[in-house]
């Protein structure tokens, strides 16, 4: 689905996509090219964030996941966002909360191409997103980051968002299905299998 929904996006045939891993496994195009993305997937969902205004990340989440969100928090979030979590009146108000905090630090986290592993208190997405966040991650001494995320919405039964560079971008996505992307591919490049 990916090389064919960049085959899609590039106008390239998609054995013209040539995809390699950075060392934490993130994927990106071989060849030279402005098009960064990503990918997530949960639960049937796949997203794939396109954008040329610089390194993106993704993540999106299904809002039924069952997470005890204060033991969670407590262990791996900061101050502030735990603060924030507890603010939730009920169990699932805490665990909806959470779920948006989490998918906004993978955002940012996949962005800059660590992953989770690198610490997800390396950051602090609890406020100022529109003014971005900075990532700052000792454990691999390389410079503050900074980053803007955007929470993704109505995606019916899913929480989500999308982190990249400050600037002046915006989020918008379209549902599709594979068969959809396939059909208009091989439309262009027939000789796609
Ligand atoms: C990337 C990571 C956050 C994904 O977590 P997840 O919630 O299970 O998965 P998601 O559905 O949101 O994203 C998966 C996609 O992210 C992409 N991805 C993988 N590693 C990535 C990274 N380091 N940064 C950004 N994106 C990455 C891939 O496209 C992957 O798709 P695939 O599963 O089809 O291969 C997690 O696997 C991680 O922290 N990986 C880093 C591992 C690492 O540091 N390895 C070092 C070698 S020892």
């Amino acid at each position: 689905m990916l090389r064919l929904g960049l085959s899609w996006y590039l106008q390239r045939s998609p054995r013209d996509v040539r995809l390699e891993n950075n060392s934490r496994g993130k994927p990106f195009l071989a060849d030279e090219s402005v098009v960064r993305f990503n990918v997530t997937h949960s639960d049937g969902l796949a997203l794939i964030a396109f954008t040329t205004a610089g390194e993106v990340g993704i993540d999106v989440e299904t809002v039924d996941r069952a997470v005890d969100a204060m033991e969670l928090a407590s262990r791996y979030f900061t101050t502030g966002e735990v603060a924030m979590i507890a603010a939730g009146v009920t169990p699932r108000e805490q665990a909806s909360i959470f779920l948006r905090l989490w998918t906004r630090k993978e955002a940012v986290l996949k962005a800059a191409g660590y992953g989770i592993v690198s610490g997800l208190d390396t950051i602090d997405v609890s406020q100022h997103l529109a003014s971005g966040v900075s990532l700052r991650n000792t454990q691999h001494k390389v410079a503050e980051t900074r980053w803007m995320v955007r929470d993704l919405q109505a995606i019916n039964g899913f929480v989500g968002a999308v982190a990249a560079p400050p600037g002046d971008w915006s989020a918008h996505h379209w549902q599709v299905s594979y068969e959809d992307v396939f059909d208009r591919v091989f439309e262009r490049f027939p000789g796609t299998s």
